[in-house]
């Protein structure tokens, strides 16, 4: 019998369909996002306009919950003031989510334990920031997470996390893809 039998040849097809229906957020396998947001975030729309916009967190979170379901996606969100917080959320995550986006508001320039724990989980990260912190004080220019993440998208205000939705599409389509 040939290599690419009648069986053989349907069995490919349906590993392909099947794939292509994950990657495109198919009813059996919806890419899932999970987006945290750090300490202050809380506080956006009242905090520091001029730097972070009006936008509240609430709205923010509104807004890509709707992208998410125009693009066939599930999008949880998740706030915390402390890193121990946000520690226990990403490691929740772990064999659940396709994609974390991370704002990691003033832990980004500190934290160990973040970076650890985004290391432990194995999940592909976009690290986000409203503001341009290249644009700000020098403290603000180390990321303890920046040559771990997939990406970094920052400066656009709330539309930064919008691009980031987009971008983790592609990038768990990509990896849904190579592992199919
Ligand atoms: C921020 C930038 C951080 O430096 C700051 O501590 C924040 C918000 C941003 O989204 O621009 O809390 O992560």
């Amino acid at each position: 019998m040939q290599p690419s039998s009648g069986a053989g040849m349907a069995m490919r097809a349906k590993a392909r369909q099947m794939a292509d229906q994950a990657a495109s957020g198919g009813a059996s396998g919806r890419i899932a996002v999970l987006v945290v947001h750090g300490p202050n975030l809380n506080l956006l729309g009242e905090r520091e306009p001029e730097i972070y916009g009006r936008t509240r967190l609430a709205d923010i979170d509104r807004q890509l919950k709707q992208l998410g379901r125009e693009l066939e996606m599930k999008v949880e969100t998740f706030q915390s003031n402390s890193e121990g917080g946000i520690v226990d959320r990403i490691q929740k995550a772990r064999g659940k989510c396709d994609v974390l986006i991370l704002n990691p508001g003033a832990y980004t320039h500190t934290s160990v334990a973040i970076r650890d724990a985004i290391q432990a989980v194995n999940i592909p990260v976009i690290e986000v920031h409203l503001s341009n912190v290249y644009r700000r004080e020098a403290f603000r220019h180390h990321s303890t997470i920046a040559d771990i993440a997939h990406g970094r998208i920052m400066g656009f205000g709330a539309e930064s996390y919008s691009l980031a939705l987009r971008a983790a599409r592609t990038i768990a389509q990509q990896s849904r893809r190579r592992s199919a």
